[in-house]
């Protein structure tokens, strides 16, 4: 089930993640499915054990003295009702218990990997007030739910104790009526623990099940989100591809309702084009990026690929055949070859070093103590941003796609360092499609095309000197950083 879960979430989108915290979606692979596997574990055997036994002490009893057993038995449906009436509401409050547990884990997870920035704040009291307060919140819930468990427990047992009143009562009468032995009526008070001792295990097992089912219910509910990116039925493989891309019309938002981000966005890319993207931040540079690989799909209108709509062909070709180098670039905790490697993972020694030749990050892994498996810790943290950059693009090198998206890939590095990713990052783009979103107007200078956008759309289009000529929001841009 944990598997089938990872899997699941992996296929969501970017949409539902952006929604989602890490650490919620953590709780319930760990802590509800671990309430599953202990349902799973005891359940059955304390059914099996308290039916059978149940079921053979109410026999003998009532083979021992059927008023007095029918005493008991008329009480039990009573008990069972009670029960199933409160463990509605025991399971209730564990399942917002389990939800208490992701806020913690969601918590711990935020403040935990910003460990740096609360640092460098000292905002170690105020993380800690969070946390507090995200703790404080599971304790109130923690509390109820007892309460709830006290409540069905402690009533279950007055049950229990008044069908041992109701069971001496009724003796005492018939034996007035002297239809009844005291010796009897003892023996059968003996025996009757027999029977309680399963009903006690039953209500145990309650406990267990309400977890289970509560845990089951949240495992369920997010099963059910349906992936809002995913093949179309009659998707088909993206073949070898020369790199053409269209947009046609198109228009997006993020949410239903929303505000577009931008609209009728047409623009033709031919294979092996060099684009610039450019306007101010907040544009929407980013994002009509994340539409080529159906990160996010249009709201209207339709991209192409060689021809070929981006909706019908399936998720995992459109992907295999763009390369994405971002400004934030995240490296799996590992060894600098496996994050190489995953540009393609079955790729031979020789064909990570050329990688990394070609992407100038061979020379400073090479003069790490232990080259390529070297350890570049949590996200990288231990590799410079320069380095970290060169890393990935040395994946994507291995990656081998038709088209390329540079977003800032070098605007958080020093000149130095940005020099030899710019270097590399032109030597992937030869004979591939890119498309560059760079803030710096000088490393787009030799763009085969600029594109200028605004909140209105496509403002202008052309090259470097045609849009100086022509003296519009590019050239006001260019003048404003080199003024
Ligand atoms: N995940 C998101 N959900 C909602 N709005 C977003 C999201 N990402 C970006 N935006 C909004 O979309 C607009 C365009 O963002 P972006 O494409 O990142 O701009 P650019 O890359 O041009 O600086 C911005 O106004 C931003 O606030
Ligand atoms: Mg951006």
């Amino acid at each position: 089930m944990r598997d089938d879960l990872f899997r699941h979430v992996q296929g969501l989108s970017f949409r539902f993640h952006s929604q989602t915290t890490t650490g919620q979606l953590m709780s319930r692979a760990t802590n509800d499915l671990f309430t599953i596997s202990e349902l799973a574990h005891h359940g059955p055997e304390d059914v099996v054990i308290s039916l059978v036994r149940i079921i053979g002490s109410a026999a003998i009893l009532w083979h021992m003295n059927g008023l007095l057993a029918l005493t008991l038995f008329g009480i039990l449906p009573f008990m069972f009702l009670f029960a199933y009436r409160y463990s509605l509401k025991v399971k209730d409050a564990l399942k917002r218990n389990n939800e208490r547990i992701g806020d913690i884990n969601a918590q711990l997870e935020d403040s935990l990997s910003g460990i740096r920035v609360v640092q460098s704040f000292t905002g170690e009291a105020l993380e800690t007030a969070k946390f507090r307060d995200a703790n404080r919140s599971f304790l109130e819930s923690r509390k109820r739910s007892y309460l709830a468990e006290a409540l069905l427990f402690n009533g279950l047992t007055s049950f229990m104790s008044f069908m041992n009143i109701a069971v001496v009562v009724a003796g005492a009468v018939l034996i007035s009526q002297e239809r009844l032995q005291l010796t009897e009526l003892i023996t059968f008070l003996l025996y009757m623990n027999t029977i309680t001792d399963p009903v006690k295990r039953l209500v145990n097992f309650t406990q267990f099940l309400q977890n289970g089912i509560a845990g089951f219910e949240r495992f369920v509910e997010l099963l059910q989100v349906k992936p809002d990116i995913a093949d179309a039925e009659d998707a088909v493989e993206l073949e070898r591809v020369r790199g053409c891309v269209e947009f046609c019309g198109v228009g997006f938002q993020y949410d239903e309702g929303g505000p577009y981000v931008f609209r009728n966005m047409n623009l033709s890319v031919q294979p092996g084009e060099y684009v610039a993207l450019v306007g101010s931040s907040g544009v929407g540079k980013t994002t009509l990026c994340q539409l080529i690989p159906r990160f996010y799909d249009a709201t209207e209108g339709d991209i192409f690929i060689d021809g070929a709509n981006i909706r019908n062909v399936t998720l995992k070709s459109l992907r295999s055949h763009i390369g994405i180098v971002q400004q934030d670039v995240y490296l799996f905790a590992g060894t600098i070859r496996d994050n190489i490697l995953y540009g393609k993972p079955d790729a031979s020694e020789e064909e990570v070093i050329a990688a990394a030749k070609h992407a100038h990050a061979h020379e400073f892994i090479m003069s790490l103590p232990n080259g390529f498996d070297t350890y570049v810790g949590q996200r990288g943290i231990k590799l410079s941003g320069g380095q970290k950059q060169r890393i990935s693009i040395a994946r994507v090198f291995l990656k081998n796609p038709a088209v390329l998206i540079f977003d800032e890939a070098t605007s958080a590095l020093d000149n130095e360092s940005e020099r030899a990713v710019q270097e590399s990052l032109e030597r992937l783009a030869s004979q591939r499609t890119t498309f560059v979103i760079a803030h710096r107007l000088s490393t787009i200078r030799n763009a085969d095309r600029i594109v200028v956008i605004t909140e209105q759309g496509i403002a202008e289009e052309g090259t470097h000197e045609q849009l100086l000529e022509r003296d519009g929001e590019y050239a006001k841009l260019y003048r404003l950083q080199f003024r």
